[in-house]
């Protein structure tokens, strides 16, 4: 079973996803780490964003590992935990620019595909911008998650103030508009609700409601 949630940064996708993954068996795939995963070792290893052999060479070869250790999901480049410096504003809006590079998306699709099929669990839940679109158009079930401005600037304002990350309100409502209009005005898999998807505003909704209407939705389809 493959379910596909699609939404802009700070619609709740991943907090959603995991909640969903535990309660029906799944494997969680965070294509989001990926995406920030690339834009990690694009600044480690000072690549130019032109080079396409370049970035060929890395996302078909990128030692990413997703782990599960004591309850948290953790995010490793070899042998490098790169959970928390993946998530600093910065690699934000420089994922959010490899992921617009057709070399990147072309060479991360039948990878996000193969840790998708390759689960010992009864399935897989991913979470992303083009899960519904592109990468699993065939999911079982397709979820597009929305929230107003400043209810995500304010989720990802609160996310990054609880890791201990410095930063200001304004500049996160700043970036997290400039990023989505980004991820959705790219001409490849642009952030965009599935025609079969089923829109949920996730304003005025808690965690706990957007979960029980994902599992009911996935319960009647599937
Ligand atoms: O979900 P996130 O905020 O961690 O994703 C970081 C960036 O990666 C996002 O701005 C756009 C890109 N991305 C993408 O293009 N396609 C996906 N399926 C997931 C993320």
């Amino acid at each position: 079973m493959i379910i596909a949630i699609d939404g802009a940064s700070g619609t709740g996708k991943s907090t959603i996803s995991k909640l969903v993954a535990k309660e029906l068996d799944l494997s969680y795939i965070d294509t989001g780490a990926i995406y920030r995963s690339v834009a990690f070792a694009v600044k480690k290893d000072a690549i130019d964003l032109n080079d396409e052999q370049a970035l060929k060479v890395l996302c078909s070869s990128l030692p990413i590992k997703f782990e599960f250790i004591d309850g948290v999901n953790k995010v490793f480049l070899g042998e490098l935990d790169i959970s928390e410096a993946i998530r600093t504003p910065e690699m934000s809006m420089l994922a959010s620019k490899v992921s617009a590079l057709p070399i990147v998306r072309s060479s991360l699709l039948e990878m996000q595909r193969r840790l998708a099929k390759t689960t010992s669990k009864k399935g897989a839940i991913l979470d992303g911008r083009d899960i519904g679109t592109v990468v699993f158009p065939d999911a079982e079930a397709k979820i597009f998650l929305t929230a107003s401005d400043a209810t995500r600037a304010k989720r990802r304002y609160e996310e990054l103030v609880s890791k201990g990350i410095t930063v200001d309100y304004d500049t996160i409502l700043k970036e997290t508009i400039a990023r989505d209009k980004q991820d959705s005005q790219r001409t490849l898999a642009p952030l965009k609700k599935a025609s079969d998807a089923v829109h949920i505003d996730t304003d005025g909704l808690n965690i706990e409601q957007v979960k029980e209407k994902i599992l009911k939705i996935v319960k009647e389809r599937t």
